[in-house]
Formats: structure tokens, sequence, C-alpha cells
């Protein structure tokens, strides 16, 4: 069954909600192909890259450097008009997780990323012992091609206890439960992407 919400919003060619939420049921985790347009990805990946000089290194915080992850951000506000056509479609994303399983997510907070050849983001977990109120994290990879050999795969641990890698091919969006464990191995390319959590709570301002 396609849900008519997610099919009509923006450019989303149709595809098979009813997986998506076994996949995360059984797994903790989905990954949809071919997501949007093609036009849409290069513009999204241009509004990206065009901003790149507004990136800030994400392995920072309060003046310390972490050495756990090397990628630079850039939140997502209403200046990023074609971003927040991403969001939206995680907004009908949400509503439909909220029905199958309740979780009552309340906003999507969101950040473009980008890893430059030698960056990585070492195992976590989004979300450690429910510590904060993201419930599912998705990431949207938006560069125009990627080959198996450039390494920058995302490496994730299914609910099971079962290891996945999954290669960031443009189009692709991974969803998974925030408590799982995961990581970004070395990239030897240039990887963008948006990264996005679906939370139960308001958002806190990023400066
Ligand atoms: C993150 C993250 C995975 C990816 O941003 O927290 O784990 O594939 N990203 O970019
Ligand atoms: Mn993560």
């Amino acid at each position: 069954m396609q849900d008519p919400l997610l099919s009509q919003a923006l450019n989303l060619h149709p595809w098979n909600l009813d997986q998506v939420l076994d996949d995360l049921n059984e797994f903790g985790f989905a990954l949809i192909d071919d997501v949007y347009s093609n036009d849409y990805v290069r513009t999204l990946a241009h509004e990206c890259t065009s901003h790149l000089a507004e990136f800030r290194a994400a392995g920072v915080q309060n003046g310390v450097v972490s050495h756990i992850r090397s990628d630079h951000i850039l939140w997502i506000n209403g200046q990023l008009p074609l971003a927040q056509q991403h969001i939206q479609t995680l907004e009908h994303l949400s509503q439909a997780l909220n029905q199958a399983f309740y979780l009552g997510i309340k906003e999507v907070e969101a950040h473009f990323a980008c890893y430059n050849a030698g960056e990585f983001y070492a195992l976590h977990r989004d979300n450690p012992q429910q510590k904060n109120d993201r419930m599912i994290s998705t990431v949207f990879y938006l560069h125009e091609h990627w080959q198996d050999d450039w390494g920058g795969q995302l490496r994730l641990q299914d609910k099971n206890g079962q290891w996945h890698i999954i290669q960031p091919l443009a189009n692709r969006l991974a969803i998974f439960q925030s408590d799982l464990l995961h990581e970004v191995l070395l990239s030897k390319q240039q990887r963008l992407s948006i990264t996005a959590w679906l939370r139960s709570g308001h958002s806190i301002w990023h400066g």
C-alpha cells in the first residue's frame, strides 16, 4: 500500500511504505532507494555545496576537539529551501511512524554533513541509553554517484545484533533507531549527506 501523503510530498517516486515499516519493525532499520527525482537531488546537492564555506567542524563542542568524528556540518534552517523540502518529507514519514509504532515524534532536526577525503565518524549511538529525545535517525546521501571502493560506508548493528555495511549511494535514505550502534567508515572522497533526527520533544537552538 502506498501512503498518499508520502507519495504526494515533493518529487517522491512512489515507494512501498509497508516494506519500510516491516523492516523497521524486524531489524530496527530500513533503506529507501531512489527517494526523489534526480533533478531534485542535483539541486539539493548544489544547495549543500554552495554553502560549504559556512560548515563547521562537527567534532568540536564548546571549544573541545573530539577525535570521534571529523566531518563538517551545517544546521538546516529556513534559509535552505531545498533541504526544507526534505525535512517536510521526513515530517510525513514521522506521521506514518507515529501511527505504526506510537513513537510520539514531534520534531525533525537536521544538518548537512560533509566528509572530506580521510574523514570518518567512529562507533557511536545517536541516543545512548535514552539520554535525549532522538527516536529515529535518518541519513540521505546526495553526492552525484558513489563507487564501492571509496569507503564512507555506514556500518550499523541492527536490533538483532547483526552488522550491516551500507553504501552511501546517491538518492538513498537510511532510517534507523537512534539507539543502534553505528559508524561512518573512512571516506576516500567528498561525501555529502543530510542527517536528520525524528525527535519526541521540541528542538533546542543550535548557535
Ligand atoms: C551521524 C551519523 C551516518 C552517515 O551523523 O550521526 O551517524 O551515514 N551518520 O552519515
Ligand atoms: Mn550517528
